[in-house]
């Protein structure tokens, strides 16, 4: 996401974009590094954002108190996936599409993403997902030990700067929150498109105790869009011919 920019309008008025999170009174929001908005708003995806949004967003418990993933979705789903910066949501929808009975909580606090995600799940009648639009560490924090069977974190922004590392969501505390929440065997799926944030992950994942690389990808190859589809980010990128990396770990049994 770039630097902080002013807050967009709205069909002529400033939309609040925190009137719009499921983050509850108490539960103090966290400095999420990047724009909130972009462009204004048309009036069909504004009418999303005020129509379709409450009924999928997530809304988290009280401070201190965790989230019961059992009342999130009914029927209560299979098992339950996490995206991390869905950005405009094409990878969550497909997903959500290509897997009816696993329930998705899809992160992302860019609005304009949000709005796209919701007219794809419109397209596709999708009733498993679960949108939180704000930080992604929230919804970490609030979900209750080994209740995630997969998470995503795909082209996140790369923070290229040195004095901007520490903003990379791809890092040990976050890794740490990951392990806390994500089942033992449980997939942790990374890419990105910005070689040095590659090694980068490359080194997080070496660093972590609690999950162990088993795959890997680099452009030409990828792994099977039907498993992995395609995300915005990366079809940017290979348009222009930026190479790609894809990595798969998993959360080790014990650590
Ligand atoms: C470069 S975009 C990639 C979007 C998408 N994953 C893709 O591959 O097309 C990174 C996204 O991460 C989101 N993001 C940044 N920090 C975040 C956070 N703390 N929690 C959730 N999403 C975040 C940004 O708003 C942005 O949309």
């Amino acid at each position: 996401m770039g630097k902080d920019r002013p807050r967009g309008q709205a069909q002529g008025r400033v939309l609040n974009p925190d009137d719009l999170t499921g983050r509850p009174e108490g539960v103090r929001s966290r400095k999420v590094h990047g724009r909130r908005q972009g462009r204004p708003l048309r009036p069909g995806r504004k009418a999303l954002l005020d129509n379709a949004l409450p009924e999928i967003a997530l809304r988290l418990p009280a401070p201190g108190a965790r989230l019961d993933p059992a009342t999130l979705f009914d029927p209560p789903p299979a098992d339950l996936w996490l995206e991390i910066g869905f950005g405009s949501g094409e990878h969550l929808a497909a997903q959500a599409a290509a897997h009816a009975n696993i329930g998705f909580i899809g992160c992302e606090p860019f609005l304009n993403g949000v709005t796209t995600f919701l007219k794809h799940a419109a397209d596709r009648s999708l009733r498993n997902v679960r949108v939180f639009s704000d930080d992604a560490r929230l919804v970490l924090e609030a979900l209750p030990d080994a209740s995630l069977g997969r998470a995503f974190i795909l082209h996140p922004d790369p923070w290229p700067k040195k004095r901007h590392h520490r903003r990379r969501i791809v890092s040990q505390p976050v890794l740490d929150e990951l392990a806390r929440v994500l089942r033992p065997g449980a997939e942790l799926r990374l890419a990105t498109d910005h070689a040095e944030y590659g090694e980068w992950m490359l080194d997080q994942l070496a660093q972590t105790p609690h999950f162990r690389l088993v795959e890997q990808w680099r452009t030409p190859d990828r792994p099977d869009v039907a498993d992995w589809p395609n995300s915005r980010y990366e079809q940017k990128a290979l348009s222009v011919g930026i190479p790609c990396l894809y990595l798969k770990s998993v959360r080790r049994e014990s650590a």
